[in-house]
């Protein structure tokens, strides 16, 4: 084993991905909070994460579940007290755990007061101008400006004061409680600095900054041309060359890093770090220009989040990522699940999860196939074990060490996400990975979900949990030998012990059909993608004196040249 290697923290590290209204209830309202964080950093640090991303916990109406933010500068109240988060930074500290937030630069909410401000201000108005309100088409202006779609389904465009003379409408790239921001305007520029200053200083380390593909826009805002009908609903705006990856939005990011960097230089104890959340995957172009040293210090690779459980589709999920960073040296954000997409446990037990084509669209999210959710998680196990090991930082997502499924039964009613809505139900949404976590086994206090008020009642849930739920806990989970609770902690250990004190480098190795090979200086991983155990051929150089220090499936393991099927074995070599 070699010695630490000294480098800036967030490029070999492990981050938890906090949906903090589905975390932990500490007042019994059915709603997760700060205090509820608090309460439970300990399962957190048990992982070996380094540092919590914690979705947006802004004031905020709650259309898009926080992504609609009514002030950036405190806390929403069903989430708790700026003290509170004060104390939570504070007390994450001491477990050695670093918090970012989550930067929502493209909208705010309709009730920022800004937004407000320009409703009653009138056309023309400076207040107007750091949204983007036009007037519409036809005579009486009651046609949209253009014909942009909303990435939540519908037209990008509502339009204010329908029957007086100011009918202008507003751009919404998602929902209509989302107006986007003009990043041209100087007050929209000031407020993000402004945002920086005052959440470093309350010792926030960085922001995943949430769909930067849409920030910048044509400034003539053309109509979008005509798109294929193989483009689903939610992916138009995404091939809109208008509003996709402009040019116009690197300009914010360099003002963003330069707002970091100023506030390093001042502070130069601090390690301060910005993540870009865009899906990129197959686009290395892309994350090459959002990671320029004047822009992100990472962006997400979702290569891996969406590929099928096959080899060769594996292999070309790491190829862009690692080629990124052995040419720019810019480390990969991997990861595997978030709150937008379909868990891993129910896309991998798919029947057609092993479909090489199934990547495109995000299919096997969108697959009606069977789920076999045991499977699913014993691939999701094995995958995680493959990204613990590669360079690059990863996100976990709350709940994936709990090995949870998808929840599908959720009655209409129930649902939250705008996407349900907007889509008249045609997308059931992203409402079924948000579900609050399971903590115990005991029902009436939402699966441990909730601490009762002091009279002994726990509102229902926001999101309901199915039966059983239990069954998935942390507790439950703690009292079996190798559940996927425990398989998360070994590999947070194996981690420390054999991955992040190697280079910040990975080569694909070729071990034979159905097995995916990586090798990161002297740890050797393989995952068996096949149904079968299989022989390792020990001759093979790179197996030489290799030595098993983790497996995903132990007590399949008998003797170290046998991979049990759908796992994954660690080496050192
Ligand atoms: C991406 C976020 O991850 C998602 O949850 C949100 O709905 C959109 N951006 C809009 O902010």
């Amino acid at each position: 084993m070699t010695e630490p290697i000294q480098r800036p923290w967030w490029q070999d590290a492990l981050i938890y991905q906090l949906y903090i209204r589905s975390f932990a209830d500490s007042n019994g309202d059915g709603i997760g909070d700060i205090e509820g964080i608090r309460s439970r950093l300990g399962h957190i640090a048990s992982l070996g994460a380094d540092a919590i991303w914690l979705n947006p916990c802004y004031p905020s109406p709650q259309h898009d579940h926080g992504y609609d933010v009514a002030n950036y500068f405190d806390i929403h109240d069903e989430y708790g007290t700026l003290d509170e988060f004060d104390q939570l930074v504070a007390e994450a500290r001491d477990h050695n755990i670093k918090i970012l937030m989550d930067l929502v630069p493209g909208h705010s909410s309709q009730d920022h007061r800004w937004f407000r401000a320009a409703l009653a201000a009138g056309p023309g108005s400076a207040e107007r101008d750091r949204y983007y309100f036009r007037d519409g088409k036809g005579a009486d202006g009651s046609k949209p400006p253009n014909n942009w779609q909303s990435a939540f389904g519908g037209p990008a465009w509502t339009r204010i004061n329908e029957d007086s003379d100011d009918g202008q409408w507003y751009l919404h790239t998602f929902a209509r409680e989302q107006p986007d921001f003009d990043h041209t305007n100087v007050d929209v520029q000031q407020l993000f600095v402004d945002i920086f200053e005052f959440w470093f200083d309350r010792g926030v380390e960085g922001f995943r900054v949430d769909a930067v593909a849409g920030v910048g826009k044509h400034p003539d805002l053309p109509d979008q041309p005509p798109v294929g009908p193989d483009v689903g609903v939610l992916d138009i705006t995404w091939v809109n060359p208008y509003i996709a990856f402009r040019p116009e939005g690197h300009e914010a990011w360099r003002r963003f890093r330069t707002a970091a960097d100023s506030y390093m230089q001042r502070h130069p104890e601090r390690e301060l770090m910005m993540v870009a959340e865009a899906y990129a995957v197959r686009r290395p172009e892309i994350i090459k220009a959002f990671t320029e040293p004047d822009q992100f210090h990472q962006m997400f690779s979702f290569d891996l989040m969406l590929t099928p459980w096959e080899k060769a589709s594996i292999e070309r999920a790491m190829q862009d990522p690692l080629a990124i960073l052995e040419e720019t040296g810019v480390a990969p954000a991997w990861t595997l699940n978030n709150h937008d997409i379909q868990r891993i446990v129910t896309r991998l037990g798919r029947e057609d999860a092993h479909r090489p084509e199934s990547w495109t669209n995000n299919n096997l999210a969108l697959s009606r196939a069977g789920v076999d959710t045991d499977l699913g998680e014993r691939r999701a196990r094995a995958m995680a074990s493959l990204i613990f090991a590669l360079p690059g930082s990863l996100y976990l997502y709350q709940g994936e060490e709990l090995g949870l499924p998808e929840v599908f039964d959720i009655p209409d009613d129930r649902r939250e996400d705008p996407v349900f809505e907007r889509t008249g139900g045609a997308e059931i949404g992203r409402d079924g990975c948000r579900v609050p976590l399971p903590w115990d086994d005991d029902a009436s206090s939402s699966y441990g979900f909730s601490v009762p008020r002091p009279n002994g009642s726990v509102g229902e849930p926001w999101l309901p949990q199915p039966a059983g739920w239990g069954a998935h806990s942390v507790a439950t989970l703690e009292g079996i030998p190798l559940s996927t609770l425990h398989i998360y902690r070994k590999l947070g250990e194996a981690r420390t012990a054999y991955a992040t004190n190697q280079p910040l480098t990975a080569d694909p190795v070729e071990l034979g059909a159905g097995l995916v090979g990586v090798r990161r200086g002297s740890l050797l991983v393989v995952v068996n993608t096949t149904t079968e155990a299989v022989a390792l051929d020990m001759n093979n150089p790179e197996l030489a004196d290799a030595q098993l220090v983790f497996a995903s499936e132990p007590d399949e393991v008998d003797t170290p040249d046998m991979i049990p099927p759908n796992s994954t074995l660690w080496f050192t070599t």
